[in-house]
């Protein structure tokens, strides 16, 4: 108890073959579950994720972690990861661990920041904001390319580089053709969760699987960017009400006017947000729209 949990040693012995033997080893994340950690050596730098053994749900969480290498195989199997980013993954006496490629970028919140204040509205700012999104769409096209979702399109998931182009991680929940068995999907962060997701966690069983398709994760992404550039969630909620008040609302299908919270205008911007939010699946732009667009 309150010490920090190293990473697992059977993950760090084989992670040498790769980096060279580990100089330093710093917890990044410890939450829902799973932790990672930066592993630096004398020859690289790799994300390292582990499920928590101590946590409720550790078995879950040890599936998803496996879950999550399975799916890096397919993805990159199909093109639409670079064979690069999944580094390695194995078991140890706690569960699972998987380690990518260190990407070292910062989260979307924070490389908003300025774009958030009165002084972001400027030109430098505004090609600032539409290289992320576009960036973001281009990389999720290469997922929807090949019919799959990543399902948990939101801010911590999304790392902004120096040059402004963004990179996406955590693919855990991500759903793809011929998925077989695996850890039912029930939505992911609550306030980037699109309406009809919404709908079927409040409506199917809490073990049926839901199926999200490319149009939840333009929802996602405009959820995200609607968020990190108001401050503002597109569907206003209380923090204080539960999980299944917050989808029930996301479900009803009315969210806050983009114009009532912009921090400056930005018309062009702000249509394609609008659109990305649409209760109907098919009236959202695809990822390829929108990439054109920004
Ligand atoms: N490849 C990576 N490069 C840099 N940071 C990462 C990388 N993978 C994960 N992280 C950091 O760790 C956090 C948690 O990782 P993530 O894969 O999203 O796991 P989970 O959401 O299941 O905890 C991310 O939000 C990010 O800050
Ligand atoms: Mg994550």
């Amino acid at each position: 108890m309150g010490q920090t949990p190293s990473p697992p040693g059977e993950a760090v012995d084989l992670l040498t073959g790769h980096i060279g033997e580990p100089t330093q080893a710093r917890l990044l994340s410890d939450r829902r579950g799973s932790r990672v950690w930066k592993v630096q050596g004398p020859r690289g730098v790799v994300a390292l994720k582990a499920n928590n053994p101590d946590s409720d749900d550790a078995r879950d969480k040890a599936a998803e972690t496996a879950q999550e290498n399975d799916h890096l195989l397919r993805l990159t199997e199909a093109g639409a990861l670079s064979p690069s980013y999944r580094v390695g993954a194995g078991t140890w006496e706690g569960g699972r661990w998987l380690a990518v490629d260190w990407i070292g970028g910062a989260p979307l919140w924070r490389s908003l920041a300025l774009a958030r204040r009165p002084e972001g509205d400027r030109p430098s700012t505004r090609a600032r904001l539409l290289g992320i999104a576009r960036t973001w769409a281009e990389h999720l096209a290469r997922l929807h390319a090949v019919g799959w979702a990543h399902a948990d399109v939101q801010p911590t998931n999304t790392l902004v580089m120096p040059d402004g182009r963004t990179a996406v991680i955590d693919y855990a929940l991500a759903c793809g053709p011929q998925d077989g068995r695996r850890v039912p999907y029930r939505g992911a962060l609550t306030h980037t969760t699109a309406p009809e997701i919404a709908t079927a966690i409040l409506t199917t069983p809490a073990d049926t699987h839901i199926q999200a398709r490319p149009a939840a994760d333009v929802w996602g992404l405009g959820a995200s960017l609607f968020w990190c550039w108001t401050g503002h969630r597109p569907v206003s909620y209380s923090n204080d009400v539960s999980r299944m008040e917050k989808l029930r609302a996301i479900a009803r299908g009315s969210t806050t006017a983009v114009r009532d919270v912009r921090p400056w205008p930005f018309a062009a911007f702000e249509e394609t947000l609008t659109a990305c939010l649409s209760v109907a699946p098919a009236a959202r732009p695809t990822v390829e729209e929108l990439a054109a667009s920004w």
